[in-house]
């Protein structure tokens, strides 16, 4: 396994997941581990962040000489080369020349992380400080127009930096030196796969609980299945799911996590609570309204639920590597309430909370799923707000108008889905509008409702882009959705990105 120490630079978990991507296990902790800490870790390389200090400053993160004595192999990425360069007697120079953005770079290739790689490429450059003069035992590697050490390596002593960015995209042949650093310098073999992350995991769940009782809210989303599913394969029928059916789920969806989830091999508690849900919400129009009661009722029942329970010594949470907001140089994260709808129940009387995907981005998350043997339609779950189809019928709901929404979404996801269009559309749903207007059908006027489909490409859902969906595809879903679906006569498509608008309408 490769440890990477962190010094706060923004790209760190792109790091992590690089070194993933080449099946090698890495760890990220904090650049103040102390070296017994590290000893005892016994990675086979190093791996140093950027970080937004300068090494001259006060305060500046530092590292003690005898790190590098230890002969593990250390890559040190921005901040990390300069802080190596300073501590093994070379000079930086704070505002000497500052390069931002995407230059061209110079390789030497007799360098065993450029080896094999172009000699010349673009690299994302982000410093102000750069190396002026060179540790002793150490050359340049790398080179731009006005950055004579853009890399430098000593390959006797197996330390190696760069001051550009190798872990994203916009560096061409950047997880290649990633990857040179890993199997080449440090002998790394790639053998880290989800299945033997899901062992270890499991393994650590088990020594850790013991014999101890544990809760977990599921809500059916990616992260909370894979959750359960982690947690249920290390101690059984030790842990309780809690699932609040609050009767806004999307068609079947309800069942298929009871399909899931209830089989007897956890405690699984499944509250169908439609009715209550729906007679708080009678009558209420306003979307952030709506939000509110929902999010009340919600924690409300969770309480309700907890308290038959009693107390339990750990409660668990589907945190994912995003979700794990960096706070200052290295440590202290802070954790974002992850259960969309209520926040972090602390009315459970619980010791510790377990976190087992905290160190997982989404897509390892999904991965992780498929290898514990999760459906696909939960492996593949798109996002699904909190108070669900709530706020995709827009103002007052109904049973009624649920349920003939949840008809129409349904048709709208097989389609796509046929269309093998479900993985590349990262959000798509049907929204049932206030709106009626007049149709035709056989010979009779019809005054019924219009939906509307919604489809968005994104990464991060902050900005979205409206899906250009083929015309053939929206066109049997309309037939469908309007043939298939009673009190539906209009079916529209929803062509603005975010922003200006947002992803769901309410
Ligand atoms: P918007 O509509 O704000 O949505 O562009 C961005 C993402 O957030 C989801 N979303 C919610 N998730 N509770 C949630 O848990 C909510 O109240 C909520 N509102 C929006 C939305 O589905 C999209 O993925």
């Amino acid at each position: 396994k490769v440890l990477i120490l962190d010094f706060g630079g923004q790209y760190n978990q792109l790091i992590a997941r690089r070194v993933r991507e080449c099946n090698v296990y890495c760890e990220v902790h904090p650049y103040n581990m102390s070296l017994e800490k590290i000893r005892e870790f016994a990675p086979i390389g190093i791996i140093f962040t950027g970080g937004p200090s300068s090494v001259y400053e006060e305060g500046a993160p530092r590292l003690e000489k005898e790190i590098f004595e230890m002969g593990i192999p250390i890559l040190g990425i921005c901040y990390g080369v300069q802080v190596m360069a300073y501590t093994l007697g070379g000079t930086v120079k704070p505002g000497h020349i500052r390069e931002y953005g995407r230059k061209p770079v110079e390789f030497d290739t007799d360098c065993t992380i450029f080896s094999g790689l172009a000699e010349e490429a673009n690299a994302l450059m982000s410093h102000n400080d750069t190396i002026y003069e060179l540790p002793e035992g150490f050359k340049s590697a790398a080179h731009t127009d006005s950055c004579p050490v853009a890399a430098m390596y000593n390959e006797a002593a197996k330390l190696y930096g760069m001051q550009f960015h190798p872990e994203v995209t916009l560096t061409e042949n950047g997880t290649a030196m990633i990857r040179n650093f890993l199997y080449n310098v440090c002998g790394a073999t790639g053998d880290w796969t989800m299945k033997n992350y899901a062992q270890t995991a499991i393994e650590q769940i088990r020594a850790k609980v013991g014999d101890g009782k544990v809760l977990l809210a599921l809500s059916g989303g990616v992260d909370s299945s894979v959750v359960a599913s982690l947690i249920s394969k290390a101690v059984g029928r030790q842990l309780t799911c809690i699932f609040v059916d609050h009767g806004l789920m999307r068609k079947n969806e309800g069942d298929e996590i009871e399909a899931v989830f209830g089989d007897g091999s956890i405690n699984f508690i499944r509250i169908n609570a439609e009715d209550r849900f729906l007679a708080r919400l009678a009558g209420v129009t306003d979307p952030e309204r709506k939000r509110k009661i929902i999010g009340e009722e919600f924690i409300r029942i969770f309480e309700e639920e907890g308290k038959k329970i009693g107390s339990v010594d750990y409660l668990a949470q589907g945190t994912i590597y995003p979700d794990v907001i960096e706070s200052g140089v290295g440590d202290s994260a802070v954790i974002k309430s992850h259960h969309n709808v209520g926040g972090l129940p602390d009315y459970v009387d619980f010791k510790e909370i377990i976190e087992p995907l905290r160190q997982l981005f989404k897509d390892e998350v999904r991965a992780l799923g498929s290898e514990l043997g999760l459906p696909e339609n939960i492996v593949w779950r798109q996002p699904f707000p909190g108070p669900g189809l709530g706020i995709r019928v827009l103002g007052e709901l109904t049973k009624e108008k649920l349920d003939l929404l949840r008809d129409a979404d349904a048709i709208f996801r097989e389609e796509l889905h046929l269309a093998g269009l479900d993985r590349e559309i990262n959000q798509y749903f049907a929204v049932l509008t206030n709106m009626r207007s007049v149709g035709v059908m056989g010979d009779g006027r019809t005054y019924d409702y219009t939906i509307a489909l919604r489809g968005v490409v994104t990464s991060d859902f902050m900005t979205a882009e409206w899906a250009r969906i083929p015309y053939d595809v929206l066109d049997k879903v309309s037939r469908r959705i309007v043939n298939e679906v009673k009190h539906v006569n209009r079916i529209v498509y929803d062509i603005t990105s975010k922003p200006p608008a947002t992803i769901e309408w309410e």
